[in-house]
C-alpha cells in the first residue's frame, strides 16, 4: 500500500510538471519567465523578498511580464501610468474578490452561504462614510483617550518602556476595537473604562498572537506546534467576539450593526458569525497600528520633521475656539487643517505601505497600456500591481526615493503637493497606500482621522523618546504582506510618560 501511494504521488507530480511546463508565450502576451524550478517557479524568491525579486524581473523584462509562482501564472504590471486600466476594469473581467475569499477561507475558516461580495460592499460602504464616519471619529477620540491616557495614568508617574510597534499597534487596535465593536457601558464610568481597558487588552494580545502566525498560515507552512497555537488563539478570539458576548456591548457602531444584520439575513450560524467578526477585526484594524509605527519612528528619527509637526499643531490649537484644557475631543476642523502632518503621513506610507494589488483574470482580455501597447491576458491567471516599487520608490518620480523627506507632499505655499511626473507626463496615481479605483480602501478617511487623532494625543499629552536614538531604522521585512514589520524581539524600544 505505501508503494501504491508513493507511485500515485509520483504520477501526480509528473502530470503537474508536464502541465505547468507546457505553457509557452503566445504572440501578444507579456514576456514569460517560468524560473528554473518546475511548478514552484519563482515562489521561493517571491516569498522571501518580493520587492527585490520584482525589481530584478523588471530590469530583465521591462514593466510588464508573467512569472510562474507556485503553479499560478502571475502577470505583473509596474507602469503607474497604466494602473487605471486595471483598477477601474469591471469585476466581470478582473475580479478583486476571488483572492480575498480564498484568504478568508484559508486563514480565518470563514465560509458564508450565498455570499455576494458586492452586496456586502454596498451595505457596508455607507457605514464608513459621511455621518457614520463622523460618529466613528468621535468615538475613536474618546476610546483613544480611555486606552492611551488611561493606561499611562494607571501605570503611575514616571517613564514606561515598551517597543514602538507594540505601543502603536496596541493602542490603535484597542481603541479601534472599542469604537467598532462597542464599549462596556454608556455613559462611561471610571469602572467601565477600566473594564474597556482590560477587555480590549485581552483582544489585542490574543489577536497579535494570531497576526504573528498569519504569514505562515497563508503560505501553509505552520509547524505542528504552530497549528496547536493557532487553533487555541482562534478559539479564544471566536469566544471574545461571539455575537452573544457582543450583544451586551454599548455604543456599537452602525458598521457592526449592519454587518451582523447582513450575516443574520444570510442565515449564518452564530459560530460562523464569530469567525467572520474576527476576520473583520483583522481587515479593519490590522493596518492602522503598523502604519503609525513607521510614522512615529520617522518623526522620532528626524527632529526637524517632529518640530514642524509640533509647530503646526500648536498653531492650530492656539487658533481653536476652545482652550486645550477644556477640549474633550479634537475638533474635526483641527484634524482637517494639518497639511504638515498630512505630508508626513503620505511620505511615511509611501516608504512603507506595500500591498499587493491582485486581480483574478476572469476572461481572456486585452490590457491596454498608457504608451499605446496592448497585451493579451489569459483567463485563470492572476494580475498583480505592486505600487511600492513604482510609483512609490521610483527614482524617476521621487528624488532620493529611499529618503524620508517630511515635506515631500507640500508645496512652497504650504498646500498639498499633487503634481508628480514620470517620463514627462503627470501621474494620476503617484502614491497608492489605499489602492485606487473601484476597490480603493473604504476605511481610508476613518484610518487617516484615527492616525491623526492618535498623533495629536501623543504630542499633546505624552513625552516620548527612543531609548537608543542613534540606533539604525530596522530592516524592512517584506515577507509580511502590507507593511514590512519586524518580529517583536526586534521592536524599537521607546520610553514614554504622561507629561507632568
Ligand atoms: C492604515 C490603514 C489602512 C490601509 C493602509 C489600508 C489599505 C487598503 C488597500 C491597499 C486596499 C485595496 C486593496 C486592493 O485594491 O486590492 C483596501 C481595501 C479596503 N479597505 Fe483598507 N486600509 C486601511 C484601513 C482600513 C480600515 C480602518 C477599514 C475599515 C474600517 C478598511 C476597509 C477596507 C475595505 C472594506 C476595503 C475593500 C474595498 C472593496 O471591497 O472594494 N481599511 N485597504
Amino acid at each position: 500500500m505505501p508503494w501504491a501511494v508513493l507511485l500515485g504521488l509520483l504520477a501526480a507530480l509528473l502530470l503537474l510538471l508536464l502541465l505547468t511546463r507546457r505553457r509557452t508565450r503566445r504572440p501578444g502576451e507579456p514576456p514569460l519567465d517560468r524560473g528554473s524550478i518546475p511548478w514552484l517557479g519563482h515562489a521561493l524568491e517571491f516569498g522571501r523578498d518580493a520587492a527585490s525579486f520584482l525589481t530584478r524581473m523588471k530590469e530583465k523584462h521591462g514593466d510588464i511580464f508573467t512569472v510562474l509562482v507556485g503553479g499560478r501564472y502571475v502577470t505583473v504590471l509596474l507602469d503607474p501610468h497604466s494602473y487605471d486600466s486595471v483598477v477601474w476594469e469591471a469585476r466581470t473581467k478582473l475580479d478583486f474578490h476571488a483572492y480575498a475569499i480564498f484568504l478568508m477561507e484559508r486563514i480565518f475558516d470563514v465560509q458564508l452561504p450565498h455570499y455576494s461580495p458586492s452586496d456586502e460592499k454596498a451595505r457596508m460602504k455607507p457605514t464608513l462614510l459621511h455621518r457614520d464616519l463622523q460618529a466613528l471619529t468621535e468615538a475613536m477620540d474618546t476610546n483613544l483617550r480611555t486606552v492611551l491616557l488611561g493606561d499611562a495614568t494607571e501605570a503611575g508617574d514616571g517613564w514606561h518602556e515598551m517597543g514602538l510597534l507594540d505601543f502603536s499597534y496596541n493602542f490603535l487596535l484597542r481603541a479601534g476595537y472599542l469604537t467598532q465593536y462597542g464599549v462596556e457601558a454608556l455613559p462611561r464610568t471610571p469602572q467601565s473604562q477600566a473594564q474597556d481597558r482590560a477587555h480590549s487588552a485581552d483582544v489585542f494580545h490574543t489577536f497579535r498572537q494570531l497576526d504573528l502566525l498569519l504569514p505562515k498560515l497563508a503560505r501553509g507552512s505552520l509547524s505542528v506546534g504552530d497549528k496547536d497555537r493557532v487553533s487555541r488563539v482562534k478559539g479564544h478570539l471566536w469566544k471574545l467576539l461571539s455575537p452573544t458576548n457582543l450583544a451586551t456591548r454599548a455604543h456599537r457602531s452602525t458598521w457592526l450593526e449592519s454587518y451582523l444584520l447582513h450575516l443574520q439575513e444570510m442565515g449564518v450560524s452564530e459560530e460562523m458569525q464569530a469567525r467572520a467578526l474576527v476576520l473583520q477585526l483583522w481587515a479593519t484594524q490590522g493596518n492602522m497600528g503598523p502604519a503609525t509605527f513607521w510614522l512615529l519612528l520617522f518623526l522620532l528619527k528626524q527632529p526637524e520633521a517632529l518640530a514642524a509637526v509640533r509647530e503646526e499643531l500648536e498653531g492650530m490649537l492656539r487658533s481653536a475656539e476652545q482652550p486645550v484644557s477644556q477640549m474633550t475631543a479634537i475638533p474635526q476642523k483641527v484634524l482637517d487643517s494639518m497639511p504638515v502632518l498630512d505630508s508626513v503621513l503620505s511620505e511615511s506610507l509611501r516608504l512603507t505601505a506595500a500591498p499587493f494589488i491582485t486581480r483574478e483574470v476572469v476572461v481572456d482580455l486585452a490590457l491596454p497600456l498608457a504608451d499605446g501597447r496592448e497585451f493579451s491576458l489569459r483567463r485563470g491567471d492572476r494580475l498583480l500591481l505592486f505600487p511600492f516599487l513604482s510609483p512609490q520608490k521610483d527614482p524617476d518620480i521621487y528624488t532620493d526615493p529611499e529618503k524620508f523627506q517630511y515635506d515631500r507632499f507640500l508645496n512652497a505655499d504650504g498646500t498639498e503637493k499633487k503634481d508628480f511626473y514620470k517620463d514627462g507626463k503627470r501621474l494620476k496615481n503617484y502614491n497608492m497606500p489605499w489602492g485606487a479605483g473601484l476597490n480603493q480602501c473604504l476605511g481610508r478617511s476613518y484610518a487617516i482621522n484615527s492616525i491623526k487623532q492618535f498623533m495629536v494625543l501623543v504630542l499633546m499629552h505624552l513625552d516620548l523618546e527612543l531609548v537608543s536614538p542613534e540606533a539604525e531604522i530596522p530592516e524592512f521585512d517584506l515577507s509580511r504582506y502590507g507593511f514590512g514589520l519586524m518580529q517583536p524581539e526586534h521592536d524599537v524600544p521607546i520610553r514614554y510618560r504622561v507629561r507632568p
